[in-house]
């Protein structure tokens, strides 16, 4: 089995700012105004506009998969074994690219969720404070379907148990900032699994990991993948 992780930087060549590089999201907001249940409750329609902004940012005419979302879902169509791919992302481009064993672990900008209801529905739209629940009619309730600071990501049991059998564990385009996805490597290696890193440059966790390889994603991802699948249909 491989297990596959990726972080923003997948999406930076199909146009999607990442959070930490020069001019990254988190130059321009506060991440405790905009990403923490705090900053929600404090200011909701603040955090709703700037969910709207990346939604319409994220649905525009310009933002496509790039080839690295692409070899990941020809990995997927052509590995003869199981491929679970773990996003932090919360574009759609993986599901775009093809990929389908998907778990987006930080949840999806194309969704809301109800939280008198609970409801998790595809939204596409802005979101406005005082929007009902198409499930629920409540109104004052929805909010996006992203995991925030302070909450628990999605999926970590299924993560979890997908990182302790392994044989091979690659991470695409991430920081190794944020924790868990960060310590995803150290478990990898304690199940036996080869660790790998694909990245523009040495992350944070680069020294955890048995091979490197840097470079833009478009370019490294498919030469990789192209290696893997050579390797394993002999
Ligand atoms: N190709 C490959 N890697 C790239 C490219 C590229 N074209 N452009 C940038 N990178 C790398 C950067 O070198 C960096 O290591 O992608 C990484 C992006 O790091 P971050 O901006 O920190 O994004 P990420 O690691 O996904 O952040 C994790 O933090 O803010 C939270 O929830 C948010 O999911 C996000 C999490």
């Amino acid at each position: 089995m491989i297990v596959i992780l990726t972080g923003a930087g997948i999406s930076q060549e199909s146009g999607i700012a990442t959070f930490r590089d020069q001019g990254g999201l988190w130059e321009n907001e506060s991440i405790e105004a905009v990403a923490t249940p705090g900053g929600f409750a404090r200011d909701p329609e603040r955090v709703l506009e700037f969910y709207n902004q990346r939604r319409r940012e994220l649905l525009g005419p310009g933002i496509a998969p790039n080839a690295a979302h692409l070899a990941l879902a020809r990995l997927e169509a052509e590995y003869q074994g199981r491929i679970l791919l773990i996003t932090q992302n919360v574009d759609n481009l993986h599901e775009r690219a093809g990929s389908r064993n998907l778990l987006h672990m930080h949840g999806e900008m194309l969704k809301i969720r109800c939280t008198r209801c609970g409801a998790i529905m595809q939204w596409e739209k802005d979101l406005h404070r005082g929007d009902s629940c198409p499930v629920c009619a409540a109104s004052g309730g929805l909010r996006p379907h992203i995991v925030w600071f302070e909450e628990m990501p999605l999926y970590m049991d299924e993560i979890d148990a997908a990182l302790g059998k392994c044989r091979l564990f690659v991470s695409i385009g991430t920081s190794g900032n944020v924790y868990p996805a960060a310590g995803f490597v150290r478990a990898a290696r304690r199940a036996g699994a080869h660790t790998v890193e694909l990245n523009l440059e040495r992350s944070q966790g680069a020294n955890s990991f048995d091979e490197g390889r840097y470079g833009r994603a478009s370019q490294v991802v498919p030469q990789w993948v192209e290696e893997v699948l050579v390797q394993h249909q002999n």
